[in-house]
C-alpha cells in the first residue's frame, strides 16, 4: 500500500474492494493513514449495512453489486483492487467451471488497474494429502450432494448452513491462476490448524493466504508487433 502512494505521492490512490463484507479491510486501511478514495462492493445488503455503520467516512462509497456486473464508468481505474474470500464463492456445476469463473472474474479486474496498478488476492487454500485437491473435491461435491438431497446437517456442522456451496483451491492452484496475469507476490500465509473432522477428509493443511498481482508492462516493441 505505501509502495502505491510511494509511485505517485501528489495523487490520491484509488481502491476498489469487491466482497468488501463488513468492511474490515477500507477500515484497517483508513486506520494506517493512507490517503485514498474507497469503493467497496458486495452482493450482501446484510454485510454492506455492517461495513456502513463502522465506515462513516465521505471517501468511501459503498454499492450493492456483483463482481461480474460492476457499476463503474468504463474508464474507471484502480491504483489497487482487493478481493478477499471471494473466490471460492464463485460456483458452477463443475470445479473446472468454478476455475472458469474465477479466471473470468480475476481477468476483468486486471484490466481495472491503473498503470502499475495491484490486485490484493486474499484466499483461503486447502492442501490435502495425495493429490493435493482430494479435500476440497469431497467439500465440493459434498455440499453439492446435501443440498441435493436438501439435507440440512448445520445442528451436526454448525458450517453447513443449507445451500452453502463454496470451492476452494489448493495452494498451487491459486499460484498458477494468478500466475497468468503477470508477476505475482505472495504477501502473507497464516496456517490454520486442521479441524479433526477434516483429517478424515484427508487434508494437510489450510489457511489464509495474500498474493499480489501486477500485470506485465508491455515493451513499446511488443505493443507494436500486437497492433
Ligand atoms: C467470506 S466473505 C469475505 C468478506 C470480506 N472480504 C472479508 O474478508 O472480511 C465473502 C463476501 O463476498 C461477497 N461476494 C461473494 N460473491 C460476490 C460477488 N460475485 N460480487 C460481490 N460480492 C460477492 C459475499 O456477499 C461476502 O460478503
Amino acid at each position: 500500500m505505501n509502495d502505491i502512494q510511494r509511485r505517485d505521492p501528489d495523487s490520491r490512490i484509488k481502491i476498489l474492494d469487491i466482497g468488501c463484507g463488513d468492511g474490515s479491510f477500507i477500515k484497517n486501511v483508513l486506520t494506517a493513514g493512507i490517503d485514498a478514495d474507497f469503493i467497496g462492493f458486495d452482493l450482501s445488503i446484510n454485510m454492506l449495512k455492517m461495513a456502513k455503520n463502522s465506515l462513516d467516512c465521505s471517501r468511501v462509497q459503498l454499492l450493492a453489486a456483483d463482481g461480474f456486473t460492476m457499476p463503474l464508468q468504463p474508464e474507471a481505474k484502480f491504483d489497487l483492487i482487493h478481493i478477499d474470500s471471494v473466490l471460492h464463492h464463485l460456483v458452477g456445476k463443475t470445479r473446472t467451471e468454478c476455475v472458469y469463473l474465477m479466471d473470468l472474474f480475476c481477468k476483468q479486474l486486471m484490466d481495472r488497474l491503473s498503470k502499475n496498478g495491484s490486485l490484493l488476492v486474499e484466499e483461503v487454500y486447502y492442501d490435502s494429502h495425495l493429490f493435493p485437491q482430494i479435500t476440497s473435491c469431497m467439500i465440493f461435491y459434498g455440499l453439492k450432494l446435501l443440498n441435493f438431497l436438501r439435507l440440512d446437517v448445520s445442528k451436526i456442522v454448525v458450517e453447513l448452513l443449507p445451500g452453502l456451496e463454496v470451492n476452494f483451491l489448493h495452494r498451487k492452484q491459486i499460484e498458477e491462476l494468478f500466475e497468468q496475469y503477470g508477476t505475482i507476490q505472495l504477501v502473507k500465509q497464516t496456517p490454520w490448524q486442521v479441524p479433526r473432522l477434516y483429517r478424515f477428509l484427508l487434508l494437510k493443511g489450510l489457511g489464509h493466504i495474500s498474493y499480489t498481482i501486477t500485470a506485465l508492462q508491455q515493451l513499446p516493441s511488443q505493443r507494436t508487433q500486437a497492433s
